[in-house]
């Protein structure tokens, strides 16, 4: 074959003036014939020619140059070589690219030119980057549906005119239990078993750590920091000794609700709430009030919505009832008024703020977890924590 015939490029000397001017000839033998390849198949010649494993170009000039070389002169020599072969690589890249696009790309702008190229090194499997393919869709964020449905039912509180608050999940005693009416060895305190921070034995009780086992002891928080009128929805995180079932976990979310003012009657605390469930679950919702108990209220009711699945035909869901347990609620119990006003009593004497006497307020306080699973129709309280895009992605 003629390309084996080719002669060798004699080097003068391995001197640094004589090695640049010898690669630089190397190169324009490259850059003159690389100019004339017009099709697939010249390439592929003129790849050979100088690249060929045994016969290549520059595998003989290579030889030659290097069996004369003094020891010092072959690093310079190995660096110069790797020069020209990146260079052959990628004239032969452009070479083929062009070859490929034929006379498209001629006498267009050399921008679009340019990018023909790099469209037709990517036919020509030359190019890591298929500028044909879609591109990487990232989807935006959302709010997590728990905190979706936290903040509706916060917003739905802000229109009534209320204000957020907020607490610590590490709280003491006194405050998620005591001030609430939760005594020590009550056995009220057994429903709300939680993780007491060690090494706390030397401590008077009440101020003993733990984690919050409700949202309940930001009422007694504002409450000491703040005279009537209070309107406050309180959303947060609270922990329990509990088993993780389909419907239970340690850690879980309530919104928290209280109003203390002047003449603040269980009607009230009616009509909130039914207009509160009506904003969640829709207008056709009914309510009713149940009889139950917490330390911290009384009376004390259960607040169940009429089934909104079977609208209170009675389905599986509300165990064929019709109805819906949702929250508990009630009338501040003025043991509750009484702590607060101890504690306040600490910063003002003659403070006389929460007088059962002058004052009422009513609470309540709902399960996020539970609220977003009637809303949604979730059977598993689990798929709220288990970060699966298949179940997140729905609520995009
Ligand atoms: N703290 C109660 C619990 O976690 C829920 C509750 C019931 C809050 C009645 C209230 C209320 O404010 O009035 O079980």
């Amino acid at each position: 074959m003629a390309i084996m015939n080719q002669s060798i490029p004699e080097l003068e000397s391995y001197n640094e003036a004589d090695l640049e001017r010898a690669f630089a000839a190397l190169q324009d033998e490259v850059r003159r014939e690389s100019n004339e390849l017009r099709s697939i198949e010249a390439v592929e010649q003129f790849h050979l020619r100088w690249l060929g494993r045994k016969q290549g170009r520059l595998n003989l000039i290579g030889e030659a140059w290097r069996r004369m070389a003094p020891a010092e002169s072959m690093k310079p020599l190995g660096i110069r070589f790797n020069e020209l072969k990146k260079m052959l690589i990628s004239e032969i890249e452009v070479a083929k690219a062009k070859a490929i696009l034929g006379p498209i790309a001629e006498g267009l702008p050399s921008e679009e030119q340019a990018n023909l190229v790099t469209f037709a090194k990517r036919r020509a499997g030359l190019s890591p980057i298929d500028i044909t393919l879609p591109g990487t869709v990232r989807a935006p964020g959302i709010p997590h549906p728990l905190l979706k449905t936290m903040n509706e039912i916060v917003a739905v509180f802000h229109h009534l005119g209320y204000s957020t608050a907020l607490g610590p999940q590490v709280e003491s005693d006194f405050y998620n239990f005591e001030a609430l009416n939760f005594p020590p060895n009550h056995p009220a305190r057994d429903t709300q078993d939680t993780l007491l921070l060690a090494g706390q034995q030397a401590k008077p009780s009440r101020d003993r750590l733990l984690m919050r086992t409700h949202t309940s002891p930001v009422q007694i928080r504002s409450m000491i920091a703040q005279a009537p009128p209070i309107r406050i929805v309180v959303p947060g995180k609270v922990h329990r000794n509990d088993a993780a079932d389909a419907t239970h976990s340690p850690v879980f979310h309530q919104v928290e609700g209280l109003c203390v003012d002047t003449n603040i009657t269980f009607s009230d605390l009616k009509g909130t709430l039914d207009h509160a469930m009506k904003a969640l679950f829709g207008s056709s919702v009914k309510t009713r009030f149940f009889p139950s108990f917490f330390p911290f209220t009384e009376p004390s009711a259960d607040v169940q919505i009429s089934c909104i699945f079977c609208s209170g035909a009675g389905c599986r869901r509300c165990k064929h009832s019709g109805w819906i347990e949702l929250l508990g609620c009630g009338m501040v119990d003025p043991a509750v008024f009484a702590s607060v006003t101890e504690a306040r009593r600490k910063l003002d004497p003659a403070d006389d703020a929460y007088n059962p006497e002058k004052i009422t307020g009513f609470a309540f306080g709902m399960g996020v977890e539970r609220i977003a699973m009637i809303q949604h129709g979730i059977s598993e309280i689990g798929h709220f924590y288990s970060g699966d895009m298949r179940f997140l992605e729905q609520f995009a």
